[in-house]
Order: C-alpha cells, then structure tokens, then sequence
C-alpha cells in the first residue's frame, strides 16, 4: 500500500521525534499522502496507522477534523472560501455565493470539468483582509471582491487550457 518512495519520506517525518512518540508524524504522513495521491483514502488511513501503530480511528480523526485534508478526490484549484463569523460580517458569504454562481456549482461540488472544487473554510487568521480564500491549500487570495474572484477564475482556467494547448 506504501511505495518504497513514500515509506521512505514518512521515515523522515518520524525521525524528527523520539522513538517512542513517532504518533506525532501523523499529520505529516497525511500531507505526503495528500500531496502524492490528492487525497486521504481510508485504505491510506489503514496504511498510516499501521505504519505508525496507531489505531485507524485515531488517524480518521486527525483527517476529519483539518479541513486541509481532503477526504475526497478534489479539482485541479480547490477554493476555500472563509465564512467564520468575521469574515461573514465582511462579505464572506457573498463571495462564496459568487463563486457558485460563476463556477455553476454549489458549495462542497466539483465542477464538470474537473477544474474547481468549492468549499468552506475556517478562519484562515486574515479576518481583516477579508474576503479571504485559499487556493489548493498553499495560496492566500486577500479582499476578494467579486471582480477579483472573476479574475481569479478567468486567470486560472487560461492557464489550464494554455497548458493543454502546450502540451
Ligand atoms: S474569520 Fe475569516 S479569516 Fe478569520
């Protein structure tokens, strides 16, 4: 279930606490799984837990409780889109609803196209900046008014049939 390459990378998690408290690297073992496969399969979980000898249960738990942790197949851009009561007061609703407007999707779907996954995210500690998105989990979008999330998307979609015209 885990290739030697990804075995060897969850060693070097695990190196970096003593021997008896190697547990701690599970939330790294879990972004290396995310960052080669796009998301965590419970098969993944069972493989973690076992590598780490963990109950499965206690790796499900650190899956579900981040919301960085995709539990499903996502698109290529996945937007998370704050809605925590500060940025709720600042529009952050709003941009959510615009998102699903222009994308043709409601929140938690993916588009047909396998481009955008929307969601909602907890607060990602730029409440004043708000509206604030995050953009596949790394890139935070800040003031994001309706004509910034237009172009976000347009910028976004050019680029991936630039890509295809590429390739
Ligand atoms: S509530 Fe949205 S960034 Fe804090």
């Amino acid at each position: 279930m885990i290739s030697d390459s990804t075995r060897a990378r969850f060693d070097k998690e695990v190196a970096k606490y003593p021997a008896d408290q190697k547990q701690s690297a599970v939330m790294a073992c879990l972004s290396i799984v995310q960052q080669e496969q796009g998301y965590i399969s419970q098969q993944s979980e069972a493989a973690i837990a076992a590598y780490l000898g963990m109950p499965e249960i206690a790796v499900h738990e650190v899956t579900t409780f981040y919301n960085m942790y995709n539990q499903q197949p996502t698109g290529r851009y996945k937007l998370n889109v704050c809605t925590n009561l500060p940025c709720q007061l600042r529009d952050g609703q709003k941009a959510l609803h615009h998102l699903e407007h222009k994308l043709g999707i409601r929140m938690g779907e993916t588009t047909a196209d396998g481009l955008f996954t929307l969601q909602q995210s907890e607060c990602l500690g730029a409440c004043a900046d708000s509206p604030v998105m995050l953009v596949n989990d790394r890139t935070m979008c800040s003031f994001m008014s309706n004509e910034k999330l237009d172009q976000l998307v347009d910028g976004l979609r050019a680029t991936q049939s630039g890509a295809k015209e590429g390739a």
